[in-house]
């Protein structure tokens, strides 16, 4: 199960990401938003933190206008490692270096076709389990 959140400014990406899903067949639970009506990003970063962290959903989407926004607030939930990225080769790299576990993309910044391509990238890349990895992940929860 895929947890995915938006604010206004990614309502309409986050769509195309549900189409894409459905066609993949590729379960998930939409947090909201659910209207283009303003509204504040970290409400919906910390629903999706929330569903990753108790482990109902393995991996989280969220979308904003830029992804940075959303981007910020989901990184200060403990435990969430959450990566923007607007290409491939970044979406690859954060799976097998940072173990992401939420993917934030800009609906501002990007089109559907390659946003659709990210996901897939990020969904299908497993960790790589490389002790220097893990070794670096566990730094990230240090106090
Ligand atoms: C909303 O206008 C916009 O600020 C938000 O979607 C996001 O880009 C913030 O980082």
């Amino acid at each position: 199960m895929i947890a995915l959140g938006c604010d206004h400014g990614g309502f309409e990406l986050k769509q195309e990401i549900m189409h894409f899903l459905e066609e993949k067949k590729i379960a998930y639970r939409d947090c909201g938003t659910y209207t283009k009506d303003s509204c504040d990003y970290p409400e919906y970063a910390k629903k999706v933190a929330g569903q990753v962290l108790s482990g109902e959903c393995e991996k989280g989407i969220l979308i904003c206008g830029t992804g940075i926004g959303i981007s910020i607030a989901a990184n200060k939930v403990k435990g969430i490692r959450a990566a923007l990225c607007h290409d491939c080769f970044s979406a690859e790299a954060t799976r097998l270096h940072n173990d992401a576990n939420i993917l934030c993309m800009g609906g501002r910044v990007i089109g559907p076709g390659l946003a659709a391509k990210i996901v897939e990238v990020f969904l299908n890349t497993p960790f790589s389990n490389d002790e220097r990895h893990i070794r670096r992940i566990g730094m990230l929860e240090e106090e």
